[in-house]
């Protein structure tokens, strides 16, 4: 507990000077201190129908200590005004943006589903806003192209379904921190602007008017993000030297006439063979390769335009079952759908295809798996499927080819957690919070001890444990995925890839252990409590030296409470929950392979963690834990 108070003094980060100097101006420019309440009320002035703010009254204080008690739809922290959720509510009038910007610390401000009009208020006058949120309202006309210029926190900007026209300003591709854009439901035309961010993760562009080419920044976007535009192309869409309409049809049919042409011609060379592949894991449906052949091979063409081997096509090309409870399809049911590529990752590109019964699956592709022969593979394919774990994805079928293997699972809803830690979320789809993380780890644990129960031959039995491979169902359980693949990955390119080859142990000694996915939880934990990504120690060729210097840059936080991820909240409570999980992510994290624990010791210490109920919905955008976050500099 001593620890626990010692790690709460922390010195002020940024430098010396210009806080002096602010603080200076803070208190020149506040002599006369207005209050928080006199400035909501000023700002309530303004706007039109305001019924629903009738609680807003100077006999109670606007932040109370207890959250319940504080002015509707204001949000707090420490006793200052952190956001505004004013939605639903029927307002309409004028946003006092001159208002608001007297107070100090808002971030979030969230006018969403009511009924304001006309232009886009001028937000740039709240310069440290992290958020905004005016969707579903009937805000009209262009917006300026600086609009958001300098706003250099900004992470979520969601302005859906209104009536904005013109082009999207070009301010909003500069964005430094941008994570999350929402344009849907507008009448935006023109092109798109270039946007320059990196971790840009969920954007919306649909339904509007939008025309020319996608920015290749955008290029791993989902379609449906784009769809109900007037002519856009590019990656994802069709590309756009394909653009002429006839073409495109002139295009389709010689296509459509080709397969048929080829299908009959396979059909015809099958028939005059004997079918002599056997069936390993039985029932698939004999007749049908040729055709999947096809659809595979334009579902191939579809996804890298690269076609090789055509000529032995014919030989092999069936889903092979490795498990008996499950409905069985065939390769052509599974490509008949349209396909959807759902990313791509470091080995190939995974698609989402729905079959004829709705049940959603998902094929992922690898190349570079032939580490061992077709016997082999077959074999650990069985072993896989003999697996059957709440917090592990089975494996539901895979299919062979030399050149390439597509493992074929089901669909998990949520996506993965890396996308929740990283962007993904906005008020209707929140960050998730610490009850939830918790969970997350325990699932984690979990489904690992029970590889390693399972698969005692391996020496690291999962080996690419990452948050990208941890899958979160519709309940927000984790299902990990793209486990037990070291044995059939060719090794040079698992050494480029795999996590397991990230480990100081192999870095220094070129050698695995049992304890080496130890070190990828390790690194999970504190990925899931910082909420940042192990820049660098996940990326494609890194070695080691990268994720031991991010662990370091954890553990030697002067102020040990601000290395958590403000979107995680929790209460008081769950403060000394965290600590501990973080000191066991550390531990796990021991470059040290003698000292470090091993998986059971591990997972005995997640295990004794309370799930602390932190009730406390609304943590995604209002923190908890610590606010200082750049508070000093953006304030004036
Ligand atoms: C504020 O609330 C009190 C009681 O809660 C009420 O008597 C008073 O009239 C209210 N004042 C205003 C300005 O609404
Ligand atoms: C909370 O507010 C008080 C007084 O306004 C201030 O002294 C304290 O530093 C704040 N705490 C944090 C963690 O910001
Ligand atoms: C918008 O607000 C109305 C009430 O004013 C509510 O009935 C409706 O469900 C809300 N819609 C959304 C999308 O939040
Ligand atoms: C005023 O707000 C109420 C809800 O607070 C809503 O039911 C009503 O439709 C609104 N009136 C107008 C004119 O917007
Ligand atoms: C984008 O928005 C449209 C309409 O609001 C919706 O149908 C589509 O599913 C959204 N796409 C994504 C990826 O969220």
């Amino acid at each position: 507990m001593g620890a626990h108070a010692a790690l709460l003094v922390r010195a002020p980060t940024p430098s010396p000077l210009p806080i002096a100097l602010i603080l200076i101006l803070v208190s020149i420019t506040s002599s006369e201190a207005v209050s928080d309440a006199d400035i909501l009320l000023k700002f309530r002035v303004s706007l039109g129908n305001a019924t629903a703010l009738g609680d807003w009254n100077t006999s109670r204080s606007v932040c109370s200590t207890d959250q319940t008690e504080s002015w509707n739809g204001v949000r707090c922290w420490n006793g200052s005004v952190w956001g505004l959720r004013l939605e639903g509510l029927g307002l309409n009038g004028a946003i006092d943006l001159d208002s608001l910007s007297s107070l100090r610390y808002l971030r979030t401000i969230s006018f969403m589903n009511n009924s304001f009009e006309g232009p886009l208020p001028e937000i740039k006058k709240l310069v440290a806003l992290k958020s905004v949120y005016l969707s579903n309202n009937h805000f009209s006309g262009d917006i300026p192209d600086d609009a958001f210029s300098g706003m250099a926190y900004l992470k979520k900007v969601h302005l859906a379904n209104n009536k904005f026209t013109g082009k999207i300003p070009s301010s909003l591709a500069t964005l430094p921190r941008l994570l999350v854009l929402r344009l849907d439901g507008n009448k935006f035309e023109g092109q798109i602007p270039d946007f320059q961010q990196k971790h840009l993760a969920n954007v919306n562009i649909s339904n509007n008017m939008l025309g020319g080419p996608i920015p290749a920044s955008l290029s791993r976007i989902s379609s449906s993000s784009f769809s109900g535009n007037k002519d856009l192309c590019g990656k994802p869409l069709d590309s756009c030297s394909s653009k002429k309409p006839s073409a495109v049809i002139v295009a389709l049919i010689v296509v459509a006439i080709a397969l048929i042409l080829v299908t009959i011609g396979l059909l015809l060379l099958v028939l005059h063979r004997n079918i002599r592949t056997v069936q390993l894991g039985g029932a698939a449906p004999v007749d049908n390769h040729s055709m999947s052949e096809v659809a595979h091979s334009s579902l191939v063409e579809c996804g890298t335009s690269e076609m090789s081997g055509h000529s032995k096509r014919a030989e092999q090309g069936k889903l092979t079952f490795v498990r008996d409870d499950r409905e069985r399809f065939d390769l052509q049911d599974l490509l008949r759908a349209s396909a959807e590529v759902l990313g791509s990752g470091n080995f190939g590109s995974s698609y989402k295809a729905v079959l004829l019964s709705g049940e959603a699956m998902v094929a992922k592709r690898y190349k570079q798996m032939n580490n061992v022969g077709r016997e082999e593979f077959q074999e650990h394919m069985r072993r896989l499927g003999r697996l059957a774990h709440p917090n592990l994805l089975p494996l539901v079928a895979y299919y062979y080819r030399k050149e390439e293997k597509l493992l074929v699972s089901e669909y998990v809803e949520n996506g993965s957690l890396a996308s929740h830690l990283h962007g993904n979320h906005s008020i209707d789809q929140p960050g998730l919070n610490w009850p939830t993380r918790l969970r997350i780890i325990k699932g984690v644990a979990k489904g690992l001890a029970y590889l390693y129960n399972e698969l005692p031959s391996l020496i690291v039995a999962h080996g690419h444990l990452k948050s990208s491979n941890v899958l979160l169902d519709e309940s927000f359980n984790p299902v990990l995925t793209d486990y037990a693949l070291l044995p059939v990955i060719n090794p040079e390119h698992a050494r480029q890839l795999m996590v397991a080859y990230k480990s100081p142990e192999f870095a220094q000694h070129s050698r695995t252990t049992k304890k080496t996915d130890v070190w990828g939880l390790g690194i999970l934990i504190l990925e899931i409590l910082t909420g940042k990504f192990p820049t660098n120690y996940l990326t494609v060729g890194n070695n080691s030296e990268e994720g031991i210097t991010w662990v370091n840059s954890i553990a030697n936080q002067e102020w040990m409470m601000e290395v958590f991820d403000k979107e995680m909240g929790g209460t008081e409570n769950s403060k000394g929950e965290m600590l501990k999980l973080l000191k066991i992510g550390l531990a796990c994290c021991e470059e040290d392979v003698e000292r470090r624990w091993d998986l059971k010791e591990a997972i005995k210490h997640i295990e004794e963690l309370e799930v602390t109920d932190g009730t406390n919905d609304e943590g995604d955008e209002f923190p908890s834990i610590a606010m200082t976050e750049d508070m000093s500099t953006i304030t004036l």
